[in-house]
């Protein structure tokens, strides 16, 4: 069946593999990222928007948005890590510079598909299991995971009539890992948990983006079994 859907963070990793696999499906998909969603065919509608500069995501939106008035899908799914470090040395501007992205931005967007009468049947946002297990040095992510994931939930009061989740999509060997891995970047002396994310390259716990993507995709439908606004872990289901 066609469907229409509209996927954040598009231009790499797990949204860019969303993107091109719904787009094999041969549905309509509308996304945003900085650096754009290139090399792909189909009913592709792609704008360059940076979700930190929130006055430009209103005119993005309505841009790219004019005539669409149902959305099957939306995949809150742009985020950045931010810098890996103990929160009593994370300034307050950096922690606000991934709250901007990872939260507040994904406010914007769902304030503006509601407050525009955009039927959205189902919202995905993007989360980690830091949302509810935070690791140490892992502060400003952490927060907004688990501000976003509280978003998440106090949306699905406000509008009963879309289904939400957030989803934690397990390990997925993209560019958020690579950073992970870089020793020069995070040392596992200082922060011995990024180990385990070492470690799980070349294992089935570091998934490919276009699996995760194919897994996510199939599993929509499902998604609304749980109670709208629940905090779902693809690995235990
Ligand atoms: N990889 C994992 O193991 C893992 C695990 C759990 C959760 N996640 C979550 O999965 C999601 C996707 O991450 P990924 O692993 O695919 O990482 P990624 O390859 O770094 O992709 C991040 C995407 O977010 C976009 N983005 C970041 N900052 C943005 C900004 N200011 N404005 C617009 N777009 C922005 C990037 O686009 P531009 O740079 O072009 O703007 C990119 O398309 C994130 O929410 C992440 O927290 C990932």
């Amino acid at each position: 069946m066609h469907k229409t859907v509209f996927i954040t963070g598009n231009s790499s990793g797990l949204g860019r593999a969303l993107s091109e696999r719904a787009l094999e499906l041969g549905w309509s998909v509308y996304g945003l990222s900085r650096r754009g969603c290139y090399g792909l065919s189909g009913d592709l509608h792609d704008i360059q928007c940076d979700l930190a500069e929130h006055s430009k995501i209103t005119p993005a939106l309505e841009t790219m948005l004019l005539n669409v008035k149902h959305i099957d899908c939306v995949f809150l799914n742009a985020g950045v890590l931010g810098e890996i470090r103990e929160l009593s040395q994370t300034p307050v501007e950096s922690i606000t510079k991934v709250m901007d992205v990872n939260v507040w931005a994904n406010k914007i967007i769902l304030d503006w598909l509601f407050n525009n009468d955009v039927h959205v049947e189902q919202t995905v946002a993007i989360s980690s299991g830091v949302a509810v297990n935070p690791y140490r040095g892992w502060g400003a992510y952490s927060l907004s995971k688990g501000l976003f994931k509280e978003l998440i939930q106090l949306y699905a009061m406000d509008f009963p009539e879309t289904h939400f989740v957030s989803l934690v999509p397990g390990l997925v060997d993209t560019a958020m890992q690579a950073y992970l891995r870089d020793e020069s970047i995070v040392s596992v002396e200082d922060f011995p948990s990024v180990q385990k994310f070492r470690d799980a390259r070349g294992t089935d716990k570091m998934q490919t983006p276009t699996d995760v993507a194919e897994l996510i995709l199939k599993l929509v439908p499902k998604l609304r079994d749980f109670t709208s606004g629940s905090f779902v872990d693809i690995r235990k289901l």
